[in-house]
């Protein structure tokens, strides 16, 4: 596995493989890897003829009261896992190389970049859309895979593809999940025990909304509030950021819940924001 820190060098490395008729893959990852992100490497690799993997915590998709400076790394053992999954580059740049001082460049969704996560991180998604667009221009993939934890990450992506011809394809990978059904993140590590122990509920909580939609509640309004109560019950030590319903697409809300529809949660901890999803009424 080659570790490359410059851009120019990834690119060019890239621009080698495509003109030679190769597949790239690409992982896109902020590092501290776990279960789900080797999960999304296991994917590509099984489809690509070279597999790179970008490490690098984007300092543009963070707000200045975010927990960049908290935002855990391990680059050793994070390289130790790609090399054992089979990545054939890994590129670790730092943020200066990323962005030049007079950096003045910026990709932004707006429609996708209204609610849920958008709300409370309000530069989140124009640091996402920016970065990603550079990982695409400096790896030229055929694919590109993603975590369907970060649903709306995810939407936005595909409508910044598809709006700006980016040609290749993006692919959304299920949650991994512990045993005890928290979804794998990692801010995971910055739990308290009280918190680790408790943190399963938010999927219990998700399930249950799905029994009620399947049990006759047709607005989100309703599901809201049971959902509401549930978590205040279950986890009362966490803050609930949003619990919403809707379009997976769009990511417009949903006053009614109709066949397919998103529901999306974000909870605060004492050090950590989780957020968790689960498609209803497919
Ligand atoms: O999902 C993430 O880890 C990040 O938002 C991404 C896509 C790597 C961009 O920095």
């Amino acid at each position: 596995m080659n570790i490359i820190n410059d851009p120019l060098a990834l690119q060019r490395t890239c621009l080698n493989w495509r003109s030679e008729g190769l597949v790239v893959g690409l992982v896109p990852t902020m590092g501290y890897f776990h279960a789900g992100h080797l999960s999304l490497m296991d994917y590509a690799r099984s489809r690509a003829d070279r597999l790179v993997v970008s490490l690098f915590v984007n300092p543009t998709q963070f707000g200045p009261n975010e927990d960049l400076s908290r935002y855990p790394r391990d680059p050793e053992r994070d390289a130790a896992l790609a090399r054992e999954h089979g990545v054939d580059l890994l590129f670790t740049p730092e943020p200066g190389v990323m962005y030049a001082p007079d950096h003045a460049t910026w990709v932004e969704v707006p429609t996708l970049a209204r609610g849920l996560c958008a709300a409370s991180r309000p530069v989140h998604f124009r640091g996402v859309a920016t970065v990603v667009s550079k990982l695409f221009l400096l790896t030229l993939p055929g694919f590109a895979v993603f975590g369907e934890k970060d649903f709306q990450q995810l939407a936005l992506i595909r409508r910044m593809v598809r709006d700006l011809n980016f040609p290749l394809e993006v692919v959304g990978r299920p949650i991994v999940r512990e045993a005890d059904g928290l979804a794998l993140s990692s801010r995971n590590v910055n739990l308290t025990p009280e918190e680790r122990r408790a943190a399963p509920a938010i999927r219990q909580g998700l399930l249950a909304a799905a029994d009620w939609v399947r049990g006759g509640v047709r607005t989100s309004g309703e599901l809201t509030t049971r959902l509401r109560a549930f978590y205040a019950e279950r986890l009362p030590m966490s803050r609930l950021d949003y619990a919403e319903i809707v379009d997976p697409d769009s990511m417009e809300p949903l006053a009614e819940i109709p066949g397919r529809a998103l529901l999306a949660v974000a909870l605060h901890m004492s050090r950590a924001r989780l957020i968790d999803n689960i498609l209803l009424g497919d």
